[in-house]
């Protein structure tokens, strides 16, 4: 059977004698009740993520109600199949350590079946990531549809945002300025609604990136997860599988090196989440483009940050939609972005731009000329701690510590933080910085988000609100701080994070774009030669996790498996 072949022929199930295969799958599929004129039409696959654990995608069965009539419309055949769903709160240990498993069943499941294409319907924060990993691999004509964001929340006359808002309000309760009263009834105000968080943290943030890269259609980043809009959108996606099906429009040829810079443009300028850079270089790795590191701080110091929501800004995601998404931020960005890049849609960029609605007086998406920040949402940095890297989030930082020399405050892993960080004989000041390490990759492993570690509690009821915070993990999208992240490489593999003991001097220069440990050279190869690595963790010789723990790579090259990227 050819490698061309269409709907039901494609991908034979092996037998032995590909007529009887055929036979045999038109055999089974008629017992769902299927004519012989539906299943000649072209086959869109369409992915159902819906789980009860999972309310970021509660909205899934009418988003897929909506796209198979899309399908149906344009004279395809839906199929709707289910692949691993991933929400933040109820992964353990972390949803990044199940990501490149979603990106594996993803990227089997829509080559094994046979569909001419697909509608990836994802949204929580590693839902889309690893969708795009998988249809990259599998090359197959693909529609990202996202869930949508929530709707905000409101307490006490108060707008509230999920997950910003559930940070700041906890530092506030720890402090002491919040009851357990309040606390309790937060619980019912701050996610509102069915959705993904309506702040632009991780899950905002790719949605953004991925419609700038043209593999969605307009608006669907932003358009809340609860309106009509969405549906609509899920309607047209599944009418704009049909067409990407029969013209064989390939995920490899919409997202090219043009719409990966895009990408990095885009994540500059929503002043987004550090997690987005991660996961964009294992979408870019799966098509073999390498991240260019250097040329990402460049767009940062050029590129200004435009879009005010949460947690840089003030704003949510359902106000970003009214004024205009992100066709309209793409409108002033055209000065930057490559606008003749392809979509989804089969319009380029620039005709979407084209198209954006221009409000007048919204102040949500600034212009160029004024722009909320300039000098970078996300910077990149180097120096001697970190070899291969590390991140920091200007836009959520307190300037004043952008450049700060201080006291190492060292905590081996995330039990040791968690045991000693609000002990009130810990030895810690304002002016230290607060060092968390085993937390990476390998080390803790699947890389959490707990490089937002927490103010000492009696360092927050002094009223300290920010402090230098450094280490290999990753942090929230929602969170804000003078954070350093992605310390690559890891110190559980013996980066130099490692050999950090608490009492030495750390210098963070955001502006020369470094995080240095100012120990000498002589003394670092002593300890190197002391160091060992951490316990092997419990359960890591068999199973997933003993494939992760060996085939994990490091943040610079977006935490991959390293077999899944094609050969170089
Ligand atoms: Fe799902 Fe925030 S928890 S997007």
């Amino acid at each position: 059977m050819a490698a061309t072949e269409k709907g039901l022929r494609k991908g034979l199930t092996s037998y032995g004698d590909e007529r009887f295969s055929l036979f045999l799958r038109r055999v089974f599929i008629k017992a769902m009740g299927y004519s012989d004129d539906a299943l000649d039409r072209p086959i869109v696959g369409i992915t159902n993520t819906y789980s009860d654990f999972n309310p970021c995608h509660g909205n899934v069965p009418d988003l897929i109600e909506a796209a198979k009539r899309g399908v149906m419309l344009a004279g395809g055949l839906p199929m709707v199949f289910p692949t691993i769903s991933i929400h933040e709160s109820f992964a353990h240990p972390t949803s990044m350590f199940l990501r490149n498993l979603m990106a594996l069943d993803t990227e089997e499941m829509i080559r094994a079946q046979p569909m001419d294409a697909v509608v990836l319907i994802g949204g929580c924060d590693k839902t889309i990531p690893a969708q795009l990993m998988g249809a990259a691999s599998a090359d197959i004509p693909a529609i990202v549809l996202p869930t949508g964001p929530m709707l905000v929340g409101h307490h006490k006359g108060e707008v509230l945002g999920a997950c910003t808002d559930c940070r700041r309000l906890w530092a506030s309760y720890r402090a002491g300025n919040i009851d357990e009263a309040d606390i309790e009834e937060l619980t019912g105000r701050l996610a509102p609604t069915r959705g993904t968080c309506m702040v632009m943290g991780t899950a905002s943030t790719i949605a953004c990136m991925t419609e700038a890269m043209g593999m969605t259609l307009p608006g669907a980043a932003s358009a809340p997860a609860t309106h009509a809009d969405r549906i609509r959108l899920a309607e047209a996606s599944g009418t704009a599988a049909v067409r990407l099906g029969r013209d064989g429009v390939l995920p490899s040829q919409i997202m090219t090196r043009a719409a990966f810079r895009n990408a990095l443009i885009v994540l500059q300028a929503i002043g987004g989440s550090t997690n987005g850079l991660i996961h964009l270089a294992a979408i870019a790795g799966r098509l073999g483009i390498a991240l260019d590191y250097q040329e990402f701080d460049r767009l940062g110091r050029e590129v200004p940050v435009l879009v005010d929501l949460k947690p840089s800004g003030d704003h949510y995601m359902e106000h970003f939609h009214w004024a205009g998404g992100i066709p309209r931020l793409m409108l002033e960005l055209q000065d930057h972005m490559d606008l003749s890049a392809s979509t989804v849609g089969g319009i380029s960029l620039a005709q979407v731009a084209a198209r954006a609605e221009l409000v007048p007086n919204q102040t949500v998406i600034r212009a160029a000329r004024d722009p909320i920040a300039t000098g970078g949402g996300l910077a990149f940095l180097g120096g001697n701690l970190a070899p291969s890297g590390a991140l920091l989030k200007r836009s959520a930082a307190t300037p004043r510590l952008l450049r700060h020399e201080g006291r190492a405050v060292v905590f081996d892993s995330i039990e040791d933080m968690t045991t000693r960080i609000d002990d009130d004989a810990l030895d810690v000041t304002a002016d230290d910085v607060l060092v968390l390490r085993n937390a990476g990759p390998k080390g803790a492993p699947g890389m959490p988000e707990a490089g937002y570690i927490p103010i000492p509690r009696k360092l927050a009821r002094a009223g300290v609100k920010d402090m230098v915070r450094i280490s290999d993990a990753r942090m929230s999208g929602t969170a804000f701080g003078t954070i350093v992240l992605h310390i690559a490489p890891e110190a559980a593999i013996g980066g130099p994070l490692a050999l950090v003991r608490t009492g030495d001097r750390i210098r963070l220069d955001a502006e020369a774009r470094r995080i240095d440990l100012l120990v000498d050279d002589a003394e670092l190869a002593v300890r190197r030669v002391a160091w060992r690595p951490p316990a092997a963790h419990p359960g890591a010789e068999r199973g997933y996790k003993r494939l992760f723990l060996q085939e994990v790579t490091q943040a610079d090259q977006g935490c991959d498996f390293a077999f899944c990227r094609p050969p170089s």
